[in-house]
């Protein structure tokens, strides 16, 4: 009979292999319920011997409380992002350039290797690169110091990340402790923690069945489980593969495939596909060879990454900007599937323009159970030549909504009726207008209760009148109830309490709440008025620019339309919308109502604070993107605007400068691939003197 230590250290040893052989060599040995044994008798014998449990232990993977929050830390080194392309050509290009670096930055002509002595020889001219596929998970670093997991961070802002420690502990293909010969003091691998497409599906199934919120695709839904507070909550079945390096100490490996090898010894998964490949054409071969095996693996992917292979390259390549030049991506077009197409829905926005969407038989595209696609307006059905029944095809271009790219014309049913534009509004029953120079058509009911909940949802919103306490939901349960009938009606809310009292999931308390958000939102100026009214083509910076040029509701509403259109920025149409808008009767009726329940319709008429020179900002031009955690994005713009710097949407070369929070996505890049300056939010708050 083995003494208690050695059992606990044997079963250890046992449930480590199986593990291994399960998630680094896919060669199980034993089934899930044998693996579970083992682990019942490890957890009974360490519950006798508390004394004789280890942190590596496999039992110790969900331990401890959960957490009230995420810390931040800084990553040792920065977590870098790769340039990507879609196209062959691109990727020879970038092939070529980086051969030719190599060549060019040796002193020797051979010193790295791996070119022969003249340039002619094309075969052994042939740079050495690793391929592997391109996971579509959320990038991770691990720390092991003296072979034992001891940090984990998410990928954050690249320069620093989340700590995630207890909630990756508790993925299984994750080792708590490294095995085998001549690990290092310190080891950080970076990868990718992805959800296979058969757990996605559970997981899906599961929330759809407690009325939760479906996630769209298996990253997302990665994401989500590991921003559990609590790690009993992060999903079971999350898989991981290294692909990369952080810090490690001592160093002495020369190429990246070696140090891939070398990570499978010790325990930690890689991608199987991953292969070395040699000059172009075989790496080229590879991209085409993985397209059609990436549809069988059960996870998703979007392309193939090539690195260089030697790490001695790799260093003399360096890093431009945010991404390295050894490293590219090639990402494969979007993917297509085909459903059938069960009815067009129309339905009524704000400004009465009545829009369509697909609904269609669910279909797996790129990993996700798609039913919706977006259609623009009825030009684009019309140019499909959409029949109910339909087969379509449907194609992923960014990321969420599909869109429907043509019609399968020779599977048409029998009979199936062209889709057309509804005459009247789906939500008043008015009959619908289109104007002879517009696509859209419109519901012209000025009363239309469907235009006016989408109306009063986007002037309560949190980017203009800022209601608290005044959502979504409770703007649909109040309309219908007929308690608001107009803007104004808002701000006599107080009055009707005992109306309101008796709503539905409506308490006291509550109530103070909406009362206190509805006061409180009056002083929000005029800009926030201008853009909550819904005016035709008056967005957020088109009301600060009129609110600061006029000052207050009374200058404009006494300026012509020639006036308007005088302010910088704002072209004739636009003026025109402002103009008619005010003078109307609904626009001088809403206008006179704010002013009675004592809404503020003035700006400070201040031109833009230029202390010269002082500020960093002036005469910036400034995009902002992500999420910030000390400012909404139009509260951070009217600030930066004040400092006399011009916010604009969109990243150009004129960009100088882009203010990137949390889950930045394709403005990070491009101003990324632009080399334009990239603030984060800490940086902001320095440069705000925050
Ligand atoms: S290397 C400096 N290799 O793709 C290079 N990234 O679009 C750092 N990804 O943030 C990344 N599979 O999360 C690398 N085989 C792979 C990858 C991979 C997926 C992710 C990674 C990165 C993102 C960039």
């Amino acid at each position: 009979m083995p003494s208690a230590a050695d059992r606990i250290a044997q079963l250890r040893a046992e449930l480590q292999l199986h593990n291994r052989l399960y998630f680094v060599e896919a060669t199980p040995q034993i089934t899930d319920a044998q693996y579970d044994r083992l682990l019942k008798e490890l957890e009974s014998l360490e519950d006798q011997h508390p004394d004789l449990v280890t942190p590596d232990s496999p039992t110790q993977r969900v331990g401890g409380q959960p957490i009230d929050g995420f810390e931040t830390l800084p990553h040792t080194l920065p977590m870098l992002s790769i340039d990507n392309t879609y196209s062959q050509g691109e990727l020879r290009a970038w092939y070529d350039r980086t051969a030719k670096a190599l060549r060019n930055t040796s002193d020797k002509p051979h010193a790295s290797g791996l070119f022969s002595e003249t340039d002619t020889d094309t075969q052994a001219d042939a740079l050495t690169l690793v391929a592997e596929p391109k996971v579509d998970g959320v990038a991770l670093s691990l720390r092991y110091e003296q072979g034992l997991l001891v940090r984990a961070l998410s990928r954050g802002d690249g320069r620093s990340g989340d700590d995630i420690t207890h909630n990756i502990r508790t993925v299984q293909a994750i080792p708590l402790r490294l095995l085998g010969e001549r690990i290092p003091r310190v080891l950080e691998v970076r990868g990718e923690v992805f959800m296979p497409d058969a757990v996605f599906t559970r997981i899906n199934a599961q929330r759809g069945a407690d009325g939760l919120e479906l996630f769209a695709n298996p990253r997302n839904s990665t994401a989500g489980t590991l921003k559990q507070k609590d790690p009993k909550k992060v999903a079971t079945g999350l898989r991981f593969f290294a692909h990369g390096r952080g810090a490690v100490e001592p160093d002495d490996f020369v190429s990246h495939m070696a140090f891939l090898d070398t990570l499978r010894g010790w325990g930690l998964p890689t991608n199987p596909h991953t292969k070395q490949v040699a000059g172009f054409d075989e790496a080229w071969q590879f991209v085409e060879t993985f397209e059609v095996t990436r549809r069988e693996l059960g996870y998703a992917t979007d392309g193939v990454v090539l690195k260089v292979d030697r790490l001695d390259d790799q260093a003399t390549l360096g890093i431009r900007s945010k991404s390295p030049r050894w490293c590219i991506a090639y990402k494969y077009a979007a993917e297509q599937a085909v459903t059938r197409l069960i009815e067009v829905q129309w339905t009524v926005g704000k400004t009465g323009r009545v829009t369509p969407r697909a609904v269609m038989e669910p279909v797996l595209l790129a990993g996700t159970t798609v039913q919706h696609a977006s259609l623009h307006n009825a030009d684009e059905i019309d140019r499909l030549g959409l029949h109910t029944g339909d087969s379509v095809v449907i194609e992923k271009a960014g990321e969420i909504i599909p869109h429907i790219i043509r019609v399968v014309e020779t599977s048409r049913p029998t009979h199936a009726a062209a889709v057309t534009p509804p005459t009247h509004c789906p939500g008043c029953g008015q009959p619908l207008v289109r104007q002879e120079d517009e696509v859209d058509w419109r519901c012209p009911n000025p009363e239309c209760l469907a235009q006016l909940r989408e109306r009063l949802i986007w002037f309560v919103g949190r980017d203009q009148m800022d209601i608290e306490g005044l959502g979504e939901k409770l703007v649909v349960q109040l309309v219908e109830a007929g308690l608001l009938t107009n803007f104004g009606d808002i701000f006599t809310l107080h009055t009707q309490r005992d109306a309101l009292l008796i709503l539905e999931r409506m308490a006291q308390k509550k109530l103070d709440n909406l009362l206190a958000g509805i006061e409180a939102s009056k002083t929000r100026g005029l800009a926030r008025v201008l853009a909550g009214l819904g005016i035709r083509h008056v967005g957020a910076s088109t009301s600060r620019a009129l609110a600061r040029h006029f000052g207050d509701i009374d200058a404009l509403t006494a300026a012509t339309a020639e006036h308007i259109a005088a302010v910088e920025d704002i072209g004739l149409i636009t003026a025109d919308a402002v103009h008619t808008f005010l003078h109307s009767d609904a626009g001088c009726h809403v206008i006179a109502e704010l002013r009675n329940a004592g809404v503020d319709l003035t700006e400070p008429r201040t031109a833009p604070r230029v202390d010269a020179g002082g500020s960093p900002f002036h005469g910036k031009t400034i995009v902002i993107t992500g999420t910030l955690q000390a400012f909404g994005r139009k509260e951070l713009a009217e600030k930066l605007e004040e400092l006399g710097a011009k916010v604009s949407g969109s990243v150009s070369k004129k960009t100088d400068i882009l203010i990137a929070g949390e889950e930045a996505g394709s403005k990070l890049d491009k101003a990324i691939s632009l080399g334009i300056t990239v603030w984060d939010e800490a940086a902001l708050l320095a440069a705000l003197g925050d």
